[in-house]
């Protein structure tokens, strides 16, 4: 009897087990079982993968961060600080992007200026916005490196950098929204408004990822 009654419950707990499995498949395949890995994948890849998995544009994350997997050495911070200093690129992209749109404002609108650039004053709001969000993110990038050079050093002041860098990241997309803001009063059908808002929008994921990847950081998770 006491054999039947474990036997039972082994193929009970059999059951839920595969059960619990199949549901989880069915959610994340990679709660289950690692995906195979393709030859002349390493493990610095997988490190990254998985790291990446956890912000919210995972696929951009990953193409992006993988060709710098000799800096990033399987190191959780070495990987949120290229994430961050791919984000100071990024911005730095857009702010020269933004200066060149605000020149050719400046040189269409000597006759009537807000009916041939609309965009104006969301582009000059915009330098200013990106260049604190790039100020910002270099900011988090220096703190960074601090914590990979005092690795061995007291945790408060680990904490106290990783909280920084959350704060200054976080500071950043916020600068990014308030640009975006800007031109979401722009009307419609202006070309640079198309331009600003696909640009805008990409360099938010590459913040937002550098900003999860930081916030990974938090609470042992170095
Ligand atoms: C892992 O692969 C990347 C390219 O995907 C390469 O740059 C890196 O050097 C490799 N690392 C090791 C330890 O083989
Ligand atoms: C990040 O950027 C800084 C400044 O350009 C550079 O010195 C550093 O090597 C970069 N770090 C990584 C991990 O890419």
């Amino acid at each position: 009897m006491a054999r039947n009654v474990s036997l039972l419950s082994f193929f009970f707990f059999f059951f839920t087990c595969a059960v619990v499995l199949l549901l989880a498949a069915d959610v994340e395949p990679a709660l289950v079982s690692s995906p195979p890995v393709p030859d002349g994948v390493n493990s610095t890849d997988q490190f990254i993968r998985a790291r990446c998995g956890a912000t919210r544009f995972p696929g951009l994350c990953y193409s992006s961060l993988a060709a710098y997997s000799g800096a990033v050495q399987q190191n959780p911070v070495q990987l949120a600080r290229v994430s961050a200093n791919l984000t100071v690129a990024r911005l730095a992209k857009l702010s020269a992007r933004v200066s060149s749109l605000r020149r050719h404002c400046s040189t269409t609108t000597t006759n009537a200026p807000v009916a041939a650039c609309p965009e104006a004053g969301a582009l000059r709001d915009c330098s200013d916005a990106l260049g604190d969000a790039s100020d910002l993110a270099r900011r988090t990038s220096a703190e960074l490196r601090g914590l990979v050079e005092e690795a061995a050093g007291s945790s408060s002041a680990a904490a106290w950098r990783v909280s920084n860098a959350q704060t200054w990241m976080s500071a950043a997309l916020t600068n990014e929204e308030t640009c975006s803001d800007g031109f979401e009063e722009v009307a419609p059908g202006s070309r640079a408004k198309a331009d600003m808002t696909w640009r805008l929008l990409r360099v938010k994921q590459y913040t937002s990822n550098a900003l999860a990847l930081v916030n990974g950081l938090a609470g042992g998770g170095q």
